[in-house]
C-alpha cells in the first residue's frame, strides 16, 4: 500500500493572475454549489459555456436510469459553438490552429476559414447523401482535415467515429460494420517521422474483408499524392467534392442528447466497445474543463499532443479549446523526428503556453535528453510556458519532477488529469491556480464530479484505503450507452452491487491527510502501454486466430519503465515447443500477426511458449500467477493444483 508521501512534498498550487478558479476557497465553494444543487449546478454552466438553439427547460433526467440525460429539450449545434459564435463575435480573424506537418512545415487558418472549410465539406456530405444520424468513420491523420472532417460531421448532424490511423484493416473493418457506416473520410496516406504508410489502401483492405456494405462513399484526403487503388463507384477525391461547395452551411439544430460521435475502446472481455457521447453535455465539459483545468485565457497558445483518434484528441483538439475561441497546435508527427527535441522546439517555436501530453512521451524523451544533451529542453526557450498537462496514464513521481523541473522551469503547474473515453472529459485532476500538487496524484475532483471509493458492495473505505473507483452522480459527459449494445452498457459500467455507482474500472487510495485520489490501475482486463488501452483478451483472440500456428494464449500485462506497461504473451503451439532461433523467429511471426489483427500498438513485447498454461481445476488460467512470471517474481502463489509445475520454468524463459 502506498505510504503517505504527501507529507513530504506538497506544491502550494500557482500564483496566476486572473485564474479562472483562483484559489481553494475558490474550488471549496464551487464543489460546495455542485453538492448543494448538483442540477442547478451544471445547469448554469451549461447556459453559460454553450449557446443554445431553444433553451432546455431540465438539466438532468434521471427517469431511465443509467440511462441519463442532460438538458435533453434544449437544442444546438456543436460545430456552431465551436466556429461560427466566434466569428460572430469578431473573432474571424483569429487563428484557429497552428498545423505543424511532419516536414515541419506550419499552416495556420484562422476562425473564419475554418468555419468556411467546414461548411465546404458539410455541403458535400450531403450532396453524397449523408445525413443526421448516419454514422461517419474517420481514418485519417492528424491534419486540418481531420478536424474539419469531425466538425463537419457535427454541423450536419452525423455521428463520427474516428478510428486511430495505426488500426488495421481488421479493427477498420470491426468498427465500420459495428457502426453501420454510410461514409469513410480517409486519406491517401500519413506521414510520420519522415515515413509514409498507407491508409487509404487499409480502408480499400478492410472493405474487400466484407460487412461494410452500408458504406457507400469513401472521401480520400491528398496528402503524399501517392499512387493509390481506386474504385470509382465509391471513391472520391476530397478536394473535389468540397471545391464547388457553398462555403455557408446552416447548422443541424440538434435535441442536446443527440449523438455526437461513437469512439471504439477495448473493454475487459470481446470485442471493443462503441462508446456513444451525446451533443450538449459532452460540449460543455469539454469546454469547461478546457477553461478550467488548463486556465485556457484567449491569449494562450494551446498544444495537445494526442491524436484525434483516441478520445483525449477529441475532447482537448477538435472540441474544447475550440468551443472556447482557442488557438491551437495541431501536430502531423512523432515526437523523436527529426529528432527527440521536436516538442521543445515547437513549443519554442509556436510560443506555446499550454502544453498537454503523455507520460510515455515524457519517459521516453528523458531517456533520449540524457543520452544527448543537444535535445535537452535546456536547450530550447520554453519560457513561453505556463502549464503543463499529463493524461493517460499515471505519472510516476520522478517523471513528474523531470517534467516540472526541465520543461516547466519549476515554475509551470502539471495538471495531472485522469478520465477516460467513457467520461467525455477530466474527472480528477488540479486547477492549477486552486490545487497544491503532490507528485504523481491527479490530486482531487473536478468540481461537479462526485468522485469515490468504495468496497465491493459499494461502500464508502476511508481515505488511506485503498478501492474502486466511482462516480456516484451522473455527469453530463458521462457516455449514455455502448452502440447497439444497452445491456452491456448497464453491466459494464453500472453493475447492480454498486448501488447505480458509475464504475471507471480503475483502483484507487486517497491520502489520509490531503484526501487526494492515486490511480493504482485497472481493476479489470485492460492494460494501458503508452497511454493506449487495450484488452488483454482482444490480443489473446488475435492470437489464437493464428489457428495454424496456436492451440491457445494467455496475455497480461507487466509493468515497463518507458511505456508504462508492457503486453507479455503466453503462448501454447499446436506443435511442439519451439527453443532458440526458431522460437524467435516464431515470436516475430505472432507479432506480425497481431499487428495485421489489430494494429502494431497491440504486438505483445515479449512470447512465451509452454507446453501448456497453468490453469486452476476447474480450468480458468491463473493470470495472477502469470503475472508474476511476467515480471520475472518468484512465484509465491499456490501452485500445488497445477498439473504440470514445470511449465512455470518453460513460461519464465523470454524469446
Ligand atoms: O486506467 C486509467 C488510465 O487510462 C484509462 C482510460 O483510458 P482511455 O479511455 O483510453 O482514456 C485515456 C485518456 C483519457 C483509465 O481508466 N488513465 C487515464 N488518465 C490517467 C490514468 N491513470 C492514471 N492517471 C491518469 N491521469
Amino acid at each position: 500500500m502506498r505510504t503517505n508521501d504527501a507529507k513530504t512534498r506538497l506544491i502550494p498550487a500557482a500564483d496566476i493572475k486572473e485564474a479562472h478558479v483562483p484559489s481553494t476557497s475558490a474550488y471549496n465553494e464551487l464543489v460546495a454549489q455542485a453538492e448543494a444543487d448538483h442540477d442547478g449546478y451544471w445547469s448554469r454552466l451549461a447556459r453559460e459555456f454553450l449557446s443554445w438553439r431553444t433553451p432546455f427547460t431540465q438539466g438532468l433526467d434521471d427517469s431511465q436510469a443509467p440511462f441519463f440525460k442532460w438538458f435533453e429539450d434544449g437544442t444546438l449545434n456543436v460545430s456552431y459553438n465551436c466556429l461560427d459564435r466566434h466569428v460572430e463575435s469578431g473573432l474571424g480573424d483569429k487563428t484557429a490552429l497552428i498545423f505543424e506537418a511532419d516536414d515541419g512545415q506550419v499552416t495556420r487558418i484562422n476562425y473564419r476559414a475554418l468555419l468556411e472549410r467546414t461548411c465546404r465539406l458539410a455541403n458535400a456530405l450531403k450532396a453524397r447523401g449523408v445525413q443526421k444520424g448516419d454514422r461517419v468513420v474517420i481514418y485519417m491523420s492528424m491534419s486540418i482535415e481531420g478536424v474539419v472532417a469531425m466538425q463537419a460531421c457535427a454541423r450536419i448532424g452525423a455521428t463520427h467515429s474516428v478510428v486511430f490511423g495505426g488500426f488495421s484493416a481488421q479493427s477498420l473493418r470491426d468498427r465500420i460494420h459495428d457502426a453501420a457506416a454510410v461514409m469513410v473520410i480517409t486519406a491517401d496516406e500519413q506521414v510520420r517521422g519522415g515515413k509514409q504508410l498507407p491508409l487509404k489502401a487499409i480502408v480499400d483492405e478492410a472493405i474487400a474483408l466484407g460487412g461494410c456494405e452500408s458504406v457507400t462513399n469513401v472521401l480520400v484526403y491528398q496528402r503524399s499524392g501517392a499512387a493509390i487503388g481506386w474504385n470509382a463507384a465509391r471513391d472520391r477525391w476530397l478536394h473535389e467534392e468540397m471545391q464547388d461547395q457553398p462555403a455557408t452551411c446552416e447548422p443541424e439544430w440538434v435535441g442536446a442528447e443527440h449523438p455526437l460521435f461513437v469512439l471504439y475502446t477495448s473493454g475487459s472481455t470481446g470485442k471493443p466497445k462503441g462508446v456513444q457521447h451525446a451533443s450538449g453535455g459532452y460540449l460543455l465539459h469539454a469546454a469547461l474543463t478546457s477553461q478550467w483545468t488548463f486556465d485556457l485565457k484567449p491569449d494562450d497558445v494551446f498544444w495537445c499532443t494526442a491524436d484525434i483518434g483516441w478520445v483525449t484528441g477529441h475532447t482537448y483538439i477538435t472540441y474544447g479549446p475550440l468551443a472556447l475561441g482557442a488557438t491551437e497546435v495541431v501536430f502531423e508527427g512523432v515526437p523523436t523526428y527529426p529528432d527527440a527535441g521536436r516538442f521543445w522546439k515547437m513549443i519554442q517555436d509556436h510560443r506555446v503556453s499550454i502544453f498537454y501530453t503523455a507520460p510515455t512521451a515524457i519517459r521516453s524523451l528523458i531517456k533520449a535528453a540524457e543520452s544527448n544533451e543537444t535535445v535537452h529542453p535546456r536547450r530550447y526557450d520554453l519560457s513561453s510556458l505556463r502549464i503543463l498537462g499529463s493524461v493517460g496514464e499515471p505519472i510516476n513521481p520522478a517523471a513528474w519532477e523531470w517534467y516540472h523541473q526541465h520543461v516547466g522551469g519549476g515554475r509551470c503547474p502539471i495538471v495531472d488529469t485522469f478520465w477516460q473515453t467513457e467520461t467525455g472529459g477530466h474527472m480528477i485532476t488540479p486547477l492549477p491556480g486552486a490545487t497544491p500538487l503532490v507528485p504523481g496524484s491527479c490530486t482531487l475532483p473536478f468540481p461537479g464530479i462526485a468522485a469515490a471509493i468504495v468496497d465491493e458492495t459499494g461502500n464508502d473505505v476511508p481515505n488511506g484505503q485503498g478501492g474502486i473507483l466511482v462516480v456516484k452522480k451522473p455527469w453530463p459527459s458521462m457516455i449514455r450507452t455502448i452502440w447497439g449494445d444497452p445491456e452491456r452498457f448497464k453491466s459494464s459500467y453500472f453493475p447492480a452491487e454498486l448501488k447505480g455507482f458509475y464504475l471507471a474500472g480503475d483502483g484507487a487510495i486517497r491520502d489520509a491527510d490531503t484526501g487526494y485520489f492515486t490511480i493504482t490501475g485497472r481493476i479489470d482486463d485492460v492494460l494501458n502501454v503508452s497511454g493506449h488501452r487495450m484488452g488483454t483478451m482482444e490480443i489473446e483472440s488475435a492470437l489464437v486466430s493464428c489457428t495454424a500456428l496456436v492451440a491457445e494464449a494467455a496475455v497480461v500485462g507487466r509493468p515497463d519503465d518507458t511505456t508504462g506497461e508492457a503486453i507479455c504473451a503466453f503462448v501454447v503451439l499446436k506443435g511442439a515447443r519451439p527453443s532458440g532461433d526458431e522460437a524467435r523467429k516464431i515470436a516475430t511471426e505472432l507479432r506480425n500477426w497481431v499487428a495485421k489483427e489489430i494494429g502494431p500498438i497491440a504486438k505483445p513485447k515479449d512470447i512465451r511458449f509452454g507446453d501448456n498454461l497453468p490453469k486452476t481445476r476447474s480450468g480458468k488460467i491463473m493470470r495472477r500467477l502469470l503475472r508474476s512470471v511476467a515480471k520475472g517474481e518468484t512465484v509465491t502463489q499456490d501452485i500445488s493444483t497445477l498439473e504440470n509445475p514445470a511449465v512455470l520454468e518453460q513460461l519464465a524463459q523470454s524469446n
